[in-house]
């Protein structure tokens, strides 16, 4: 049996990991560019997953970066965020992120906004290692686990003991901040702050949403380009229908690694 399991997980990562390549073909284009830049808050990085200023707020109040240490950009998609902290806070960050294609661009998009070796990119699955770092920030990365709460924990280990994590996930199921709370401590995790950001995502949802069809109807874009789009449009749509249902979440959590490596 558990061998079963090791094979179903193993399948459900390779599709993930094909699902993500593919998600970046069009995130890395023209097209891709101009949904997450249109669809962002004003003044926030154009990211993959639902972070807004509240989120990045947070995170640089509970992360406290500053010059002389490194953070872990734990599935960093598009390097935007690992970027921008940068700049905002002079810390170094080290973006781990298991998309070669997003690597890559992420790479291009650090060479343009001339950060040097305050930021860089290395592909990796954070399950299994990563860089020693004395603080962590997962946007909306490590949900894609079976159990959120449970990657989380791992990700926290890979931190010295004490180090602080930052991490928004969708939680998919019925879920509270209780339930959640409870999982985490089970996982033997000291909770600093957990919160429902629900709505936030559910209206962030909605304007990509809306973006993405108009972009698709807008321009001569190509079939590919145009299919990118309403595959956005469906998932985006599937989403907001959970969280009317009360069937997906989304929580804002710091938490303390009580061990660590
Ligand atoms: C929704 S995107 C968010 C990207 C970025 N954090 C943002 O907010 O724009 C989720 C990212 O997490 C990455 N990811 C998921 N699981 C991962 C893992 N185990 N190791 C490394 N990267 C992972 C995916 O490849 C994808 O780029």
């Amino acid at each position: 049996m558990p061998r079963l399991r090791g094979h179903v997980e193993a399948l459900a990562n390779a599709i993930l990991t094909a699902y993500f390549e593919l998600s970046y073909r069009l995130m890395d284009s023209a097209t891709g560019r101009a949904l997450l830049e249109t669809a962002s808050e004003p003044g926030a990085p154009p990211v993959h997953g639902y972070t807004d200023l509240a989120d990045l707020r947070v995170l640089v109040e509970s992360l406290k970066p500053n010059h002389g240490s490194s953070v872990l950009d734990l599935g960093a998609g598009l390097g935007d965020v690992a970027i921008w902290l940068h700049q905002a806070t002079g810390v170094r960050v080290i973006g781990v992120e298991r998309s070669r294609r997003a690597v890559t661009a992420a790479h291009r998009q650090a060479a343009a906004a001339g950060v040097g070796d305050g930021v860089r990119f290395v592909v990796g699955d954070v399950m299994r290692g990563t860089p020693p770092a004395s603080a962590a920030y997962a946007l909306d990365s490590l949900m894609f686990a079976r159990r959120p709460t449970a990657a989380i924990a791992t990700a926290a280990i890979h931190l010295q003991p004490h180090a602080r994590l930052f991490a928004t996930v969708i939680v998919v199921g019925r879920s509270s901040p209780a339930s959640l709370h409870r999982s985490l401590v089970n996982e033997g995790l000291g909770v600093v702050r957990l919160e429902d950001v629900s709505v936030a995502m559910a209206a962030r949802s909605r304007r990509r949403r809306v973006i993405a069809m108009q972009l698709a109807r807008a321009r001569p874009w190509t079939i590919a380009d145009r299919g990118s789009l309403v595959l956005v449009w469906v998932e985006e749509t599937m989403l907001f229908a959970l969280v009317r249902a009360g069937l997906a979440r989304r929580y804002r959590v710091v938490v303390e690694a009580k061990r660590g490596r």
